[in-house]
């Protein structure tokens, strides 16, 4: 075989073990996200869950119908806005329609603008007490692409930030609900610290996202490390792309 002939075989040998390498990596992952001990600790979780948020009880088997009234423009954001794997899911909006209705949060931020920010925007503007909205992301881009998803909707886009101008330890302890969906993975973890810290005492914090082992993980390890201990909500929000959510009581 000439040089090129060896040089161009190797090159295939060491794409195809790449390939095989990230393609366990797929399946270890896919694995641990079907992990028998994560739907155990959803079940386990949900009685806590319930004790520190009696509410929460109320939204048990309410999910689809709380989120029902999205479910159309959400099919239309996913197609025509944003795409399915990065948007809310039907059942996290669901989880936000309940939690808003059942404790009335005067001051709401939603950490990684898009479809969440349209429904809890769409929410405030008919809520029958005051309830101010934030909206913050890491990427310029998708909070200005999410300025015009409101506008078009009609919706007000004031109150929107990107992180980088965002005065995080200024709102220590400043908003009742809070969902931490921002960035890419790593950005997610690089931020939980001072996004858990916007929540008051007594308010809480929606993590979305921790069916990713990796980010749960460490994640729940940071956590734990400052006291804290977040709850898996599994039972209402696991998705049809294996997605859920995990609330922290503050
Ligand atoms: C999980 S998404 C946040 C989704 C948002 N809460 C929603 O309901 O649409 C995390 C980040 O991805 C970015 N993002 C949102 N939609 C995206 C899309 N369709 N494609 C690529 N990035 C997107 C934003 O920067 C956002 O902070």
């Amino acid at each position: 075989m000439t040089q090129a002939g060896e040089a161009q075989g190797a090159g295939v040998v060491g794409l195809l073990r790449r390939g095989l390498r990230s393609g366990v990596v797929r399946v270890q992952r896919r694995a641990a996200d079907l992990a028998p001990a994560e739907r155990a600790r959803g079940r386990r979780d949900w009685s806590a869950a319930v004790a520190a948020l009696p509410a929460l009880a109320e939204l048990d088997g309410q999910i689809d119908a709380l989120a029902a009234r999205f479910a159309d423009e959400h099919a239309r954001y996913c197609r025509e806005v944003g795409h399915p794997v990065h948007a809310a899911s039907l059942e996290l909006v669901g989880l936000l329609v309940g939690l808003v209705q059942k404790t009335r949060p005067g001051r709401v931020i939603d950490l990684g603008s898009g479809f969440s920010s349209y429904v809890l925007r769409s929410l405030a503007a008919e809520a029958p007490t005051p309830m101010e909205v934030h909206s913050v992301d890491d990427s310029p881009d998708w909070l200005e692409k999410t300025r015009g998803y409101l506008r078009d909707k009609g919706l007000s886009d004031a109150g929107l930030f990107t992180w980088a101008e965002f005065d995080a330890p200024a709102r220590v302890g400043a908003y009742d609900l809070v969902l931490h969906d921002m960035g890419f993975m790593d950005t997610r973890f690089a931020t939980l610290d001072p996004v858990v810290d916007l929540a008051r005492a007594g308010g809480v914090v929606v993590l979305d996202d921790m069916h990713k082992p990796d980010y749960r993980d460490k994640a729940l390890a940071r956590l734990g490390e400052r006291g804290l201990r977040p709850l898996s909500l599994r039972r209402l929000t696991h998705d049809k792309l294996t997605r859920f959510a995990y609330l922290l009581p503050r």
